[in-house]
């Protein structure tokens, strides 16, 4: 370990590297403004939708690795025809599952399931609307944040059994995504692939805007509108151990790629120098996508 580190945080930084997806998300949510800037984009997906559908019919949603939802409130509301929470850890569901009986929200359901194995396959997608959201189409599919857990080459596989089993005929997705390129060394884009790229030779190819561009190319999607805007969002916690929790998130330790001891005691210290110490916030450039199915909206609204 290099001379002016704190030896006793960086281990306690590696300690954290375990943590459940669900538990750093949490701390990711508290001390960044994401989900304020999430629940705006959802909010304006949620005013096109409600523009074109009846105000009498109640509408449905499913969100895809929704964790314990941190936009709950925003979702269960608008969505009272049936809000599906799909997500593959069970302790993230039981903390939904314990507010939906505790506030009596019985129009929500939670469903445990690896999202890969159910869409991107047209069966299992279609045994999947029949026995878990009841055969009933949804108005609303959301990937905040999930779609990292899903290789891009199957990205288009994933929206085609979407579109074609889940979504209403009027309906939306409303997807939140990392930017997959930055030169700027205080985003989190910047440090996944500074990493990946320095241990494992891997770029990252999970971009967003260019899949915007492969389904406006996509004749399934013809009857489709896409659009793409890019925020920043913020994040700092003055609590190392919490602040690493997230990083290891970011990192997407250890789910897709497993450092080794030694290569984590290296991003932990270049934490530690980088943002920790110098009380410096961790930038996210993220991107949202709005695909508009069957609806009225000839204004550029994401
Ligand atoms: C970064 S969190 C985002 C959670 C939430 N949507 C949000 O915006 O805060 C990603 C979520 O996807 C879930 N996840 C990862 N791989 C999954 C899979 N194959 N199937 C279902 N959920 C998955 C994780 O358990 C985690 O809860």
């Amino acid at each position: 370990m290099s001379t002016g580190v704190n030896k006793k945080l960086i281990e306690r930084g590696l300690g954290v590297a375990d943590f459940k997806t669900f538990e750093a998300d949490k701390i990711w949510s508290r001390y960044s403004n994401d989900k304020v800037v999430i629940g705006e984009g959802l909010g304006r997906v949620i005013r096109v939708l409600s523009k074109t559908l009846p105000l009498a019919k109640p509408l449905t949603a499913l969100s895809i690795g929704s964790s314990n939802e941190p936009q709950f409130r925003i979702l269960e509301t608008a969505f009272r025809g049936g809000l599906y929470l799909l997500d593959i850890e069970e302790e993230a569901l039981d903390i939904v599952k314990e507010r939906i009986r505790r506030q009596w929200t019985d129009h929500v359901s939670t469903i445990r399931g690896n999202f890969n194995k159910i869409f991107l396959d047209k069966k299992n997608t279609v045994r999947f609307l029949k026995a878990k959201l009841g055969g009933r189409k949804m108005n609303l599919v959301t990937l905040h944040h999930s779609m990292y857990y899903c290789d891009e080459s199957k990205w288009m596989a994933l929206f085609e059994n979407l579109y074609r089993k889940i979504l209403a005929p009027q309906s939306a997705v409303h997807a939140v995504l990392m930017a997959s390129n930055s030169s700027d060394d205080c985003t989190t884009t910047w440090l996944y692939n500074h990493f990946v790229g320095k241990f494992f030779g891997l770029g990252n190819n999970q971009n967003l805007r260019e899949f915007k561009r492969g389904l406006e190319r996509n004749s399934i999607f013809s009857g489709a509108k896409t659009f793409l805007k890019s925020h920043h969002v913020r994040f700092f916690v003055d609590d190392f151990e919490k602040f690493m929790a997230v990083v290891w998130m970011i990192l997407l330790y250890p789910d897709a790629h497993k450092y080794s001891l030694r290569q984590r005691e290296e991003i932990t210290e270049f934490v530690y120098r980088k943002f920790w110490k110098p009380r410096r916030p961790l930038i996210q450039i993220q991107d949202h996508l709005a695909l508009y199915r069957g609806l009225r909206t000839s204004a550029r609204i994401i």
